[in-house]
């Protein structure tokens, strides 16, 4: 990291492989929340497919709350570079706390996620093995849990948006190096 930092400011190889895999896998989640919640509960198609969808959604989820954990640990032990030194203290600032708020929903949307399928409980993936069940089962607390996970999974989708606009912004119109922080083999 250190080395890395002196040369080009950038994140190191790990930052930015967990960053990405952690963009992608996102991503992916939101989508198939979506999909998988409206035709099951506004379809009422409880096929194989659904069931599928809301395996891989509760898998895929857990994973992501490990890798968060590793990558949070990873963070605080490693920091970040310096800031883009062309940056105003207002914008260091406003990027520092989407970013904390963005690792924060890391953790607590898939938290929400897995209290919300023990309490339902729904902890079975693909038939194969079930979640560890966090809570005793309570259905109408379960609906309460994964309305709030719902909702705080759009905003987080929200504030990556918002995220991704800004690295664009910068390397786009600003023309700064903010972007090649994440993406160094960029011109
Ligand atoms: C970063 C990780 C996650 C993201 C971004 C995410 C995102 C979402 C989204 C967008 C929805 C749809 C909400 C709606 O349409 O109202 C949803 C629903 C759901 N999620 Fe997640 N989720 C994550 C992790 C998890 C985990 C770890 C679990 C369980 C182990 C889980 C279980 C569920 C369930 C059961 C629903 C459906 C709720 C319903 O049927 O009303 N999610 N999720
Ligand atoms: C769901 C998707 C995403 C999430 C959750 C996410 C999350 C984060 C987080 C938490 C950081 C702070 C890293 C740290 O200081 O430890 C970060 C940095 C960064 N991300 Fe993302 N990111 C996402 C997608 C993207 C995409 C698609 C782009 C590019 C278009 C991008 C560009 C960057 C850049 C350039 C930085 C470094 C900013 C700086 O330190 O100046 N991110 N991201």
């Amino acid at each position: 990291m250190r080395k890395e930092t002196m040369m080009g400011r950038s994140y190191s190889v790990t930052a930015r492989t967990l960053h990405w895999v952690t963009a992608i896998a996102v991503f992916a989640m939101i989508p198939v929340g979506v999909t998988m919640s409206y035709r099951g509960n506004v379809l009422n198609l409880w096929d194989g497919l659904t069931n599928a969808l809301y395996s891989g959604h509760k898998l895929m989820g857990f994973l992501i709350l490990w890798l968060t954990a590793g990558r949070l640990i990873y963070r605080l032990l490693h920091g970040a570079p310096p800031d883009e030194p062309t940056l105003k203290w207002w914008e260091k600032a406003a990027s520092h706390l989407v970013h904390w708020l963005l690792y924060g929903l890391l953790l607590v949307v898939p938290v929400l996620g897995w209290i919300g399928v023990s309490l339902y409980p729904a902890l079975g993936i693909f038939d194969l093995f079930n979640l560890p069940a966090l809570t005793s089962p309570d259905e109408a607390a379960a609906q309460r849990v994964l309305g709030i996970h719902g909702k705080l999974a759009l905003l987080l989708g929200a504030l990556a948006l918002m995220h991704i606009g800004a690295a664009l912004f910068h390397h786009l119109i600003r023309r700064d190096g903010v972007l090649r922080r994440m993406l160094p083999g960029l011109r």
